[in-house]
């Protein structure tokens, strides 16, 4: 991924989502917006497939290049990310490493995480282990809070990189010191994080970062989605869901007989969607369009503005540290009816969730000023 200067103003971005035209969107935390070069991509290869047959191996293809572009974005190479699709799908791979626990071993995660890091270690209670559920503060996870659960027990320590319900970025570099003093894995949930903010700096402190494709990678339908593992882990872990995928030549490995599983990261594969490939390499054109460093900064200049918008018009969002900000800001709701809000802001083309309690704003570099203008307007006369 070129870290060059963008050749294209990032303020013209929005010109490339065509529903930034009708909506003031605030919901990438949930699904991101479709850019025209996505929609062209998929028309493309439908057509296509309806006039001469599906063309899988230009999606496996594609899907190589979206592997190697996501390596980009992650400070990765392309050898150390596996393609699993779903958040859930790479923490229950990696758990289905740990064999019978031993008296003492524990896992820490967070109470609040998301259910896709949540459920897997959850299930590691009944092979023994001590399942340690820490409790959030300020929305999120506070290093010494983990530190209090972690023991020369713990074996692994999972957490978000943002927390998706209160935008609490953690601090990754801390955390994984403290698990790391004890030799647990590190396995960071980065679909609120990859595509939104750097993360490259904290690579090296994680063990496995798992992202989907939906959100800030800006392939909503979903169907791919990429698994960091360091070398560390490679060497460890078993390819428990390997097949021809898996393979050292996929093509060349449908029936054995012998297993030549791939010797980097893509014998932990798993099989892809080859629709999801073909609009995920386009989505993630933006990224070098307009510089993965400019998107960045403008998200972090959308969400300042967003912050302090919400402020004027005497919303108090979730207050977290610049440190532990990110292109999330939530608004704990109270008394207030979710469902009633969320059907006034649609009612005025405002788009965006309520987790947990929380009215969830996420902006992404597609948004403009006047989308929180008209936000902060609306929000004016429905204080919480
Ligand atoms: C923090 C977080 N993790 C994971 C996911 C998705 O999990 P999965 O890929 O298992 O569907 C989401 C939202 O969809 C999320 O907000």
């Amino acid at each position: 991924m070129p870290k060059s200067s963008p050749q294209i103003d990032i303020r013209s971005a929005r010109e490339l989502f065509p529903a930034t035209k009708h909506a003031a969107y605030f919901n990438t935390a949930a699904v991101g917006l479709a850019s025209r070069a996505v929609t062209d991509a998929y028309h493309a290869y439908v057509d296509e497939w309806s006039r001469d047959g599906l063309d899988y191996a230009r999606a496996e293809l594609a899907a190589e290049s979206a592997r190697a572009m996501v390596g980009g974005l992650i400070g990765a190479d392309r050898s150390d990310v596996a393609l699993i699709a779903s958040v859930s799908a790479a923490a229950g791979f990696v758990a289905a490493q740990f064999g019978p626990a031993t008296p003492g071993q524990n896992v820490v995660i967070g109470q609040r995480e998301y259910s896709s890091n949540h459920f897997p270690w959850r299930m590691l209670a009944a092979k023994g282990y001590d399942v340690r559920q820490v409790p959030f503060r300020s929305g999120g996870l506070e290093p010494t809070d983990i530190a209090a659960c972690v023991d020369g027990g713990t074996q692994l320590v999972a957490f978000s990189g943002v927390q998706t319900a209160t935008g609490h970025r953690s601090d990754i570099a801390a955390i994984s010191g403290i698990a790391r003093a004890v030799g647990a894995i590190v396995f960071v949930d980065g679909a609120q994080l990859v595509g939104a903010l750097p993360v490259a700096q904290d690579l090296a402190g994680i063990d496995v970062l798992a992202v989907p494709d939906h959100k800030f990678l800006l392939n909503a339908g979903r169907g791919i989605g990429y698994c960091y593992l360091s070398a560390g882990m490679q060497a460890q872990f078993t390819p428990v869901n390997a097949g021809w995928k898996a393979g050292a030549v996929p093509f060349e490995s449908f029936f054995g007989p012998e297993m030549n599983l791939s010797q980097t990261a893509s014998r932990f594969d798993t099989t892809i969607s080859w629709l999801a490939a073909i609009g995920q390499q386009a989505a993630l054109g933006v990224f070098e369009n307009f510089g993965a460093d400019a998107i960045y900064e403008r998200n972090r200049e959308l969400a300042g503005l967003l912050r302090a918008s919400l402020v004027e018009v005497g919303w108090n969002a979730v207050d977290l540290p610049e440190a532990n900000r990110s292109t999330i800001v939530s608004v704990p709701l109270g008394e207030a009816n979710p469902a009633d809000l969320l059907a006034a802001l649609k009612h005025h083309a405002i788009i965006c969730s309520a987790r947990d309690g929380n009215l969830r704003l996420a902006v992404h570099f597609y948004n403009h000023e006047d989308d929180i203008q008209q936000l902060a307007e609306i929000l004016r006369s429905h204080r919480p």
